[in-house]
């Protein structure tokens, strides 16, 4: 295989830096002046941008969510459709969403837009540490994900506002070691029964015919869509289910950071009073949507038991063929290092702005883990981005060429890379967090992921509001429970 201008086979050292034993301050809150991403910075695409801003302050709510990335807002959907279900309008539960930055402004406008379901992929390491029941729920999961999310956009015939492109995703397998932990995973997955009917394989013969890179693949179905226009879009639906149905009433404060949250005093009728530089707010139920930045407000969740913030960086880049040459598909290569895809061609322009993601492993021995600063990039990431892709489908990307934009974004990493979904539980003080709770850590793969997470803390939240037992759903891996992650 021709040499590639990156380090190859590093995954196994970034795990053992992700492990070592660290003595990590607490996440800073998100840093005030972010770099600019092509979905939030393109003109016009975040309406909600400063929504709450100013003016006077919910001072009080039954749900305070922290954070407007795409698990709050999706935490704020589930909560106002389950209430609009149940429809007990006697009394309407107020939920007010809280975010440091402008809307959305953390990974979630700043990722790679990859919204692909896992196939098989980590069988073999997951089953090994959690068990094959685990190991198939962390599947399931994926799969139902995704299939939720296509079927709320395409029923509301949303496929086009929301860029969502069912374009599929071919991972490129670019050394010997990758291609046996990938058939590893696949035959693990395959014989615990998981199905495996659409995965392709193809030889690097057939890869070079229909992409231009000379390089084996598997392919699987996978989508890709503007992460902001679908939280944008569960925002409206969370806020008009409320308005319809009178079972909510949700408010959004943009550029309010909680600094704090105390114990209010045994007689105030709400147990939780978080600190903004606006004033303070009085809630019974808080929910942690902070990802990366969870340790900030839990510092029990700092360092490589907890989540550790990692910088990830993309560029946005012009292709030098046209769209049919190279394609509607996603890519993934390098195990996973590298991620792209091509936009759809804008008006006026004939060759696709493609989104590649990825640059870390260039920083290793480090790899941007502790770094929770998105207001700059990283010099050796964003020359290893501007390689890449010239290198692996030559003649079809210009060398040398600049990228259009380039920015950064902080994912939350942890350990196996499970989120932390469920009641908050500070192993030195079980029961000093009553009341809040949490879904977060999703280690730079969470589109798949957090739709889901987040509905079962709304489930969890509104049970315990009811006095009622939560009932765990068959696809939550148990071990993303934050009750089962004490021993870490
Ligand atoms: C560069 C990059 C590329 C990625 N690519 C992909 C991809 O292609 N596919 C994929 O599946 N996943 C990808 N991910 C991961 C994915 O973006 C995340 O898993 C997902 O967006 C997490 O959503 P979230 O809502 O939990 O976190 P976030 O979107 O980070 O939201 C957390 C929010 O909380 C706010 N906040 C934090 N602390 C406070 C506080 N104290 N007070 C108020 N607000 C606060 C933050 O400002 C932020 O808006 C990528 C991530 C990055 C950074
Ligand atoms: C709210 O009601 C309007 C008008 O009846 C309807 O068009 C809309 O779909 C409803 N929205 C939700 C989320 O229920
Ligand atoms: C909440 O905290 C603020 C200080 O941050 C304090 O002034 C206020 O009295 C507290 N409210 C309650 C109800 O405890
Ligand atoms: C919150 O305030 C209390 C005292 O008012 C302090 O002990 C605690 O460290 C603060 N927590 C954070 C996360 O700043």
């Amino acid at each position: 295989m021709a040499t590639l201008p990156l380090f190859l086979n590093v995954l196994a050292e970034q795990q053992a830096a992700l492990e070592r034993p660290v003595d990590a301050a607490p996440a800073p809150l998100p840093v005030p002046n972010p770099t600019k991403s092509f979905w939030i910075d393109t003109p016009g695409a975040n309406p909600l941008a400063k929504e709450g801003s100013e003016g006077p302050l919910t001072a009080d709510a039954d749900i305070a969510i922290i954070g407007s990335g795409i698990t709050g807002v999706s935490a704020a959907y589930h909560l106002s459709r389950l209430l609009a279900q149940a429809g007990n309008t006697e009394r309407s539960l107020k939920i007010v969403i809280l975010e440091a930055r402008d809307f959305c402004s953390g990974a979630t406008g700043r990722n790679g837009g990859h919204l692909t379901a896992n196939f098989f992929a980590e069988f073999v390491a997951y089953s090994a540490l959690f068990g094959v029941d685990d190991a198939r729920r962390a599947i399931a999961l994926e799969q139902r994900t995704v299939s939720e999310i296509i079927k709320l956009v395409e029923e509301a015939g949303k496929n086009s506002e929301l860029d969502l492109v069912a374009g599929g995703r071919g991972h490129l397998m670019f050394t010997e070691l990758e291609i046996a932990a990938i058939k590893a995973d696949y035959e693990a997955a395959k014989a615990a029964g998981i199905d495996v009917s659409k995965v392709e394989w193809l030889t690097k013969e057939q890869v070079e015919k229909e992409y231009g890179a000379s390089y084996p693949a598997v392919r699987t179905p996978g989508y890709n869509i503007w992460p902001l226009k679908l939280v944008t879009y569960l925002y409206n639906l969370a806020k008009e289910a409320g308005v319809n149905s009178s079972t909510s009433a949700l408010h959004l404060h943009t550029n309010t950071p909680v600094t704090n949250i105390s114990e209010a005093s045994s007689s105030a009728p709400r147990r939780w009073n978080l600190t903004t530089p606006r004033g303070s707010i009085a809630a019974s139920y808080v929910l942690h949507a902070t990802n990366a930045y969870a340790s900030h407000l839990l510092p029990h969740l700092r360092g490589p038991s907890g989540i550790v913030p990692t910088r990830g960086q993309i560029i946005a880049t012009r292709a030098s063929v046209s769209e049919s040459v190279l394609t509607r598909s996603a890519f993934t290569g390098n195990e996973g290092f590298e991620y792209w895809f091509p936009r759809p061609v804008e008006p006026g322009k004939t060759e696709p702005l493609v989104i590649l993601g990825g640059g870390r492993e260039s920083t290793k021995p480090d790899f941007e883990l502790y770094v929770a600063d998105d207001s700059a990039v990283n010099p050796k990431a964003g020359d290893t981005l501007r390689r890449f892709l010239p290198a692996v489908f030559p003649g079809r990307y210009e060398e040398n060429r600049e990228p259009e934009m380039e920015w950064s974004g902080i994912m939350g990493y942890t350990k196996t890379g499970d989120p932390f979904v469920g009641p908050v539980i500070s192993p030195a003080n079980p029961d000093a967090y009553k009341g809040q709770y949490i879904s977060a850590g999703f280690t730079g793969h969470g589109m798949p992921r957090t739709f889901s997470c987040a509905e079962a803390v709304a489930q969890m939240i509104l049970a315990d509001i009811e006095g009622k037992e939560w009932t765990i759903p068959e696809w939550l891996p148990r071990h993303h429970l934050t009750e089962n992650r004490l021993q870490e």
